[in-house]
């Protein structure tokens, strides 16, 4: 009989995740050496966002990614930092990052797992003092042991998932992750350098009265979402977006509510990633009790064919995503 694993507040995320470790799908302890690898990367990334405005580390890069953005510094620091650590770590046999078109493959062809990752999700963020992200999915490898991965490790569907979770960089910084037996929430503690258990077992309410859109493209939105939107509007809801994903959902996920990425006119297939932004946070919601979709169906069914690709996202609490979910069916 296991053991119940309800671990205190105040555990240390090392602990925890040793202490977890009988719970994964294969208990080898490769996984959670991995889960410690990005907490490292995560710590050494805090650190560079907090000097920021100290050093010559803020503002553009000066180059774009393979999505057409400007890449800012901090894009490229992070994206650096955390490749590294899951290359040193040995565990991951290759990378995808939003910042680097091609699969990375670290040399460690022994590695079992592969990752997919937005080493800084809100980057327009960085300049202006706002919380911003990591986000992180962890798959186990389905190509043969000790070759190079191939695209067919990474086009598995969000439902393979053995891990994912972010770290959001907020007025405190935390990590959040699920390896499917729902979700903990670790704070970090700057003077110790250690995250703590501070949210154990997060559920997210089932309704909730926030929405988060960027309502300036409204005028473009599909008839079903501008309903919705008016209807958030009547209901005298409370409109938050912060315009880092990580941030909205993660307030979203503790208070209640629902985060809207629609098509719209710059981004006619939604503008998220699926790889590396949808369906670790869609896998964090549903582990947490809520729902994700992309209007028609579960993020985490769908089956991706690129590494870049977008989708639109409707995710948080259950009424709510079905509510659009069924006005989409209905209207458009
Ligand atoms: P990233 O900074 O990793 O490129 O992600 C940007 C994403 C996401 O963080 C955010 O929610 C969204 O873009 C904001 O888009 P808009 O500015 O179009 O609202
Ligand atoms: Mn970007
Ligand atoms: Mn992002
Ligand atoms: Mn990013």
């Amino acid at each position: 009989l296991k053991e119940n694993l309800a671990l205190p507040v105040g555990t240390t995320l090392d602990r925890f995740i040793m202490r977890k470790q009988e719970d994964f799908p294969y208990a080898t302890g490769e996984l959670s050496q991995l889960l410690r690898d990005i907490a490292l990367a995560a710590k050494i990334v805090n650190r560079a966002i907090n000097h920021a405005g100290l050093t010559d580390i803020g503002g553009a890069y000066g180059k774009q990614n393979v999505q057409g953005e400007d890449q800012q510094k901090l894009d490229v620091v992070a994206n650096i930092r955390f490749i590294r650590a899951l290359r040193n770590g040995g565990e991951v046999c290759a990378i995808i990052s939003e910042e680097e078109e091609d699969v990375i493959h670290t040399g460690n062809n022994n590695g079992k797992y592969i990752v997919a990752i937005d080493p800084l999700d809100g980057s327009s963020n960085i300049d202006v003092n706002v919380s911003i992200g990591t986000i992180f999915s962890i798959y186990r490898r389905v190509s043969e042991l000790g070759t190079e991965a191939t695209m067919d490790d990474f086009f598995q569907k969000g439902t393979e998932q053995v891990a994912a979770g972010y770290v959001i960089y907020g007025s405190s910084t935390m990590l959040v992750y699920t390896t499917g037996n729902g979700v903990n929430g670790f704070t970090y503690e700057t003077s110790l350098g250690e995250f703590f258990l501070s949210h154990p077992n997060i559920t997210t309410p089932q309704n909730g009265s926030i929405y988060s859109v960027n309502e300036g493209g409204f005028n473009h939105f599909p008839e079903s979402i501008k309903h919705y939107v008016e209807l958030c509007r009547v209901r005298n809801y409370a409109a938050r977006y912060i315009g880092s994903l990580v941030a909205d959902f993660h307030r979203n996920l503790l208070k209640g509510g629902i985060y809207l990425y629609p098509n719209t006119l710059k981004s006619p297939g939604g503008k998220l990633r699926l790889l590396y932004e949808c369906n670790a946070l869609a896998f964090l919601v549903e582990q947490a009790g809520g729902k994700a979709s992309d209007g028609r169906q579960r993020i985490l069914e769908i089956q991706p064919s690129e590494l870049h690709q977008r989708c639109t996202l409707y995710i948080g609490s259950k009424d709510m995503v079905n509510e659009v979910e069924n006005l989409l069916v209905a209207r458009d």
